[in-house]
């Protein structure tokens, strides 16, 4: 079968880390052109592939070169190149979060279907090896039942103040929506109905940020199970990094993303004061390189344009994951607790 002819538009830094994944994929994909309006930027990313694209500082020209597009742009500008490259019959990437509000996404998934494209949204930690796994093991019980969920994402991520991502109103919120999106979405995935939600967020330690750069979410699921999100731009230190614990009847998942490793840890002893540091049996499950795994999104991405496939991170759960978020702002705004019932993956009848 042909290979796919794939644009990407917007060359910055997560550009980049989408290119340096092509090269395990050039069987199947095609990157044809690839277009930044600082047109140096499309040409650095040119510098990773094997065949010279079409290089441009307008993604118009894009049109004829490309069957689907990787939009990396800022969030701002998502919903209206994914409205331009539908309605030109091409196939949409479009990099997380969606888009910066419910009208938006509205009209993306309509433009998909109107289109008859397929619109995805990269979600690329669905995607990591150790998260499947480790959703794998949960959805089986094979530890018994999930009971809590903590997830700790801890990194300094620092913007010029002129730079898009600076702003809330271009960034769409703080580091909840703009990072914290992924660990709602994989919370939803893998705990099911949320039920109530707080967030509380502050900028103290990132004054960079106009909102939140420190955000602490925990939401309640149906069944009493609890998920619980800590997520910083400010860390000038971290043993975590990225990890996951899920702690089960059986036992506790840890999924130290950082460290490419998923961790069983087992057979903890009832907690006695004079023996703080009691043995406990630990093991691991799986291994796999600290990447982002981007080139099986992108897999999955080419799969669904040949198959008709619907995309394991459809836009529609994304849009659902979202309005989870700005359910939380909200209530954080007022000082309540959001009422999340109703909502989460498969509460839209879109
Ligand atoms: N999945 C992940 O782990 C991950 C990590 C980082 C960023 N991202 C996402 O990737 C996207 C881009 O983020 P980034 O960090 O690469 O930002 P960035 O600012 O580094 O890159 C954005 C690029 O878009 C270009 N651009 C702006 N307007 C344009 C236009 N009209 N046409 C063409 N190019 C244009 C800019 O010049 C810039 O080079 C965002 O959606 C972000 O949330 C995802």
């Amino acid at each position: 079968m042909d290979k796919v002819r794939i644009g990407i538009v917007g060359c910055g830094g997560m550009a980049r880390s989408h290119a340096s994944r092509f090269s395990m994929i050039f069987d199947q994909v095609e990157v044809s052109a690839v277009c930044d309006i600082l047109v140096d930027r499309a040409q650095d990313v040119a510098q990773y592939l094997p065949k010279p694209p079409f290089v441009t500082a307008d993604y118009r020209e894009m049109y004829d070169h490309v069957d689907a597009v990787l939009l990396v742009l800022p969030h701002h500008l998502h919903h209206q190149a994914t409205l331009d490259f539908l309605r030109a019959g091409k196939h949409v990437l479009v990099e997380k979060p969606m888009a910066n509000s419910e009208r938006e996404c509205r009209e993306m998934i309509q433009c998909a279907r109107d289109c008859d494209r397929v619109l995805m949204v990269a979600y690329c930690m669905r995607f990591n090896p150790i998260v499947l796994k480790m959703k794998e093991l949960l959805d089986n019980k094979t530890y018994g039942d999930v009971f809590q969920l903590s997830i700790w994402t801890e990194q300094l991520t620092k913007y010029p103040p002129d730079h898009w991502a600076s702003s809330a109103k271009t960034l769409g919120g703080g580091q909840l929506f703009s990072h914290g999106c992924h660990y709602i979405d994989l919370m939803l995935w893998m705990l099911g109905k949320p039920v109530w939600g707080t967030h509380f967020g502050t900028n103290f330690g990132t004054p960079w940020m106009e909102r939140e750069g420190t955000s602490n979410v925990t939401i309640e699921f149906e069944g009493g199970i609890m998920g619980y999100h800590m997520g910083t731009w400010g860390a000038r230190g971290t043993r975590l990094r990225y990890s996951f614990h899920a702690h089960c009847t059986e036992g506790m998942l840890e999924a130290a993303i950082s460290q490419g490793k998923l961790i069983l840890h087992s057979k903890h002893a009832v907690h006695d004061p004079s023996k703080p540091n009691a043995p406990q049996n630990e093991q691991i499950l799986l291994e796999a390189p600290n990447a982002k795994h981007t080139e099986q999104e992108m897999v999955h991405f080419v799969d669904c344009i040949r198959t008709g496939r619907k995309p394991l991170t459809d836009p529609v759960g994304s849009l659902e994951g979202l309005q989870v978020i700005w359910k939380l702002y909200e209530a954080e705004e007022q000082r309540r607790l959001a009422d999340l019932r109703g909502m989460g993956l498969g509460s839209l009848a879109l």
